[in-house]
């Protein structure tokens, strides 16, 4: 199952893929490509040590979507890689329909809370400063509805009293480093 993963940041996701495929632990799945919309991020410097090959692909001009010109950029980049499936890890745009309509149910995303609840930027953050009892991630199917495509799975994170903003943050992440590779896994077997 050729993957791709896109991501606008550190990568933390994307290396818990790459180290799940490295341990055997990514089923049939095999990341093919890595692109970011951020030409610094520091997921592009995971291609390197994972022998990956990883591109910057230019938004330009939109901040937080791709549409028109940019958006056909990212399609090309995307058909070039022949995906099976599209991983957003941390890709901080809304997709417009002409994307997602191309690699029509091939596209998941990671989200940093329980969807439906919290969609939307900076989960954490909302769901902390709700006073929530719990919180979590979810990796779903992306559809033209941001943050609300069918759910593949999801795992709980308890927000316990006295709980940081900080440590919140680290236990969703390593919540996420879990389920996002065994999810692939499970599709790669599907
Ligand atoms: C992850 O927490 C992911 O759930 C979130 O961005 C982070 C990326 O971290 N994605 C979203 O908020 C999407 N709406 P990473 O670059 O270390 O993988």
């Amino acid at each position: 199952m050729r993957t791709v993963i896109l991501g606008s940041g550190r990568g933390s996701n994307a290396e818990a893929i790459l180290q799940a495929q490295l341990a055997g632990r990514l089923g049939r799945a095999q990341v093919v490509q890595i692109i970011s919309d951020q030409p610094d991020a520091g997921i592009l410097a995971l291609g390197p040590r994972f022998g990956v090959p990883a591109q910057f692909v230019d938004p330009a001009p939109f901040k937080t979507k791709l549409e028109g010109a940019s958006e056909a950029r990212y399609i090309t980049a995307l058909h070039a890689c022949e995906p099976d499936l599209i991983v957003l890890a941390g890709f901080m745009r809304v997709l417009k329909p002409a994307l997602i309509g191309a690699f029509a149910g091939k596209i998941i995303n990671l989200h940093p809370s329980l969807l439906p609840d919290f969609p939307g930027l900076d989960a954490i953050g909302q769901a902390w400063r709700h006073g929530a009892k719990t919180t979590g991630c979810t990796v779903h199917r992306v559809t033209t509805e941001v943050d609300g495509g069918p759910i593949l799975d999801q795992a709980i994170v308890p927000i316990e009293p006295g709980e940081t903003l900080a440590t919140l943050t680290a236990k969703v992440h390593a919540a996420e480093h879990e389920l996002l590779p065994a999810v692939i896994a499970r599709l790669s077997e599907d």
